[in-house]
């Protein structure tokens, strides 16, 4: 596990700002993977404040809950308000308006190709981790594990009885680079064992160059 500690979860967040503004002013053109959580979305509200040339960008929302986009439950609505997109960031989203789940992924699919296709950009992608170790919508027992394909996918979690919807490992593989933003005692755990080499869907990521694991310094306790 290639991995950096911080004190904090907010001097983590000021980081993971920093690396992404790094990166964006070394590319022409910056395709960036949004993750929902608390701990990006200290990272956003980082990066609402700075100043970031952000016409050069897509973002993209790395998974989805099946709610509608105003919903507070809903990751596109927490990325849209804490990164204040509005008018400034292009921004790539699961439509969860349609009728079916299945549709949405589909859609969001054909979106994702088009992105993954403009080779010349240089790709970031940011991820949370859950404490039973998923990331993205990629939960442990679920179908979308075994999908082989890089498209988007509507994946049923009995967990939380509800549809998600979600990169496959092969999409989130597109990147050039994964950085996993993680903070609390609650994921310290988990963290000890991927780092011990046990499997969990955050362990099975992978990236064109590099991933890398950024946690403070409760989730890296047991390290
Ligand atoms: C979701 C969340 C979830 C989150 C992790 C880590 O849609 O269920 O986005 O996947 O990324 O649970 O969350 P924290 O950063 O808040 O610990």
């Amino acid at each position: 596990m290639d991995y950096v500690v911080f004190p904090t979860a907010g001097d983590l967040a000021r980081a993971a700002a920093d690396l992404v503004i790094d990166e964006i002013s070394k590319s022409d053109e910056f395709v960036f993977g949004l993750a929902g959580g608390s701990t990006p979305k200290l990272t956003y509200e980082v990066l609402a404040d700075a100043p970031v040339d952000w016409s050069s960008v897509t973002t993209w929302m790395t998974d989805e809950r099946w709610v509608s986009p105003d919903d507070a439950e809903s990751n596109q609505a927490m990325v849209r308000a804490s990164l204040r997109t509005e008018g400034r960031v292009a921004f790539v989203a699961p439509d969860t308006e349609l009728e079916d789940p299945a549709d949405a992924a589909e859609r969001m699919t054909k979106s994702m190709a088009w992105l993954t296709s403009r080779t010349q950009a240089r790709s970031l992608t940011f991820l949370g981790m859950g404490d039973d170790g998923h990331t993205a919508s990629l939960f442990p027992g679920t179908e979308a594990l075994e999908s082989q394909t890089d498209a988007y996918l509507a994946n049923w979690v009995p967990q939380h009885d509800a549809w998600r919807l979600t990169a496959s490992f092969g999409l989130l593989a597109r990147s050039d680079l994964v950085v996993f933003l993680v903070a609390g005692q609650n994921k310290a755990e988990v963290v000890s064992r991927i780092a011990a080499g046990e499997i969990y869907p955050a362990a099975r990521v992978e990236a064109e160059e590099r991933v890398l694991w950024m946690l403070d310094e409760t989730a890296a306790s047991l390290l």
